[in-house]
């Protein structure tokens, strides 16, 4: 039984008070079947260390919406996975679309960042999704296996009790067109039989596949309650604390 994983994907929002306010916010609002859902919040990095400490005694988990390959060095303007351990980070997303189109991630990146992840003890939620044009053309399927080959050439099966897909079509992004719960349905059976293959059987099941784009209160019933679909990486609507809780409690069971 894999448990639902609903994780706010802030991107570059907020300040420091708000996020403050939204924090509290969605503490005070959790119902007590959150144990029936994991809960996750990735700020900006400078907002990290202080949301840290106001999640401390909750259950939601501090997540980063990225993290460097290097373990420390002349990297400026870069922040390590370890630094992302110290400040009380437990996830980092890696891959996002948003930083494969604007910040030239290529799967060798995503892959040497994956590595940097686990060996600081860091989970991973792994982005892939194909654009519009790749799904009008009928190569989804294609894209979407080469991200996963790339990004996990290194990987062994243990190393993806660590790891959780995110399955976050392009058009979908921000954009207010949500995949049917049928279209995202049958993208997860495909990442997921790629993980049998890769991996083994016992270990594909286990692996958790988020939903990316567009969710919100009115569409992610539908999505979560798909066989191979475990949660969602929520953007606009993470940024309102009743929209994202209305997810959150709509993904319990
Ligand atoms: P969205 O973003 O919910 O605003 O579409 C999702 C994401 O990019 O993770």
């Amino acid at each position: 039984m894999r448990t639902p994983f609903i994780v706010g994907n802030w991107k570059m929002n907020l300040n420091k008070a708000n996020a403050a306010t939204l924090v509290q916010d969605i503490i005070t609002g959790l119902h007590t079947s959150i144990h029936e859902v994991e809960v996750g919040l990735c700020p900006p990095f400078p907002y990290l260390e202080r949301i840290s400490k106001l999640l401390e005694g909750s259950p939601i988990v501090l997540g980063a919406q990225d993290g460097h390959w290097a373990e420390h060095g002349a990297y400026t303007g870069e922040v390590a996975m370890p630094m992302l351990v110290d400040v009380g980070c437990r996830y980092v997303i890696i891959g996002h679309s948003e930083r494969r189109q604007h910040s030239g991630e290529t799967d060798f990146i995503v892959a040497k960042k994956i590595a940097a992840a686990l060996e600081a003890g860091l989970r991973v939620i792994l982005c892939v999704g194909e654009t519009e044009e790749q799904r009008d053309q009928g190569v989804m399927e294609d894209i979407v296996a080469g991200q996963l080959q790339g990004a996990l050439v290194e990987c062994f099966p243990d190393d993806m009790a660590s790891i959780i897909l995110a399955y976050e079509p392009i058009w979908a992004i921000g954009t207010g067109k949500t995949a049917s719960s049928e279209q995202a349905q049958e993208v997860h059976e495909f990442l997921r039989a790629w993980l049998s293959r890769r991996f083994g059987d016992a270990t594909a099941e286990t692996v958790r596949i988020q939903y990316g784009g567009s969710v919100k209160p009115g569409n992610i019933r539908s999505l979560i309650t798909m066989p191979d679909i475990d949660g969602a990486l929520v953007g606009g609507a993470s940024l309102t604390a009743e929209a994202f809780l209305q997810i959150v409690h709509q993904s319990a069971g």
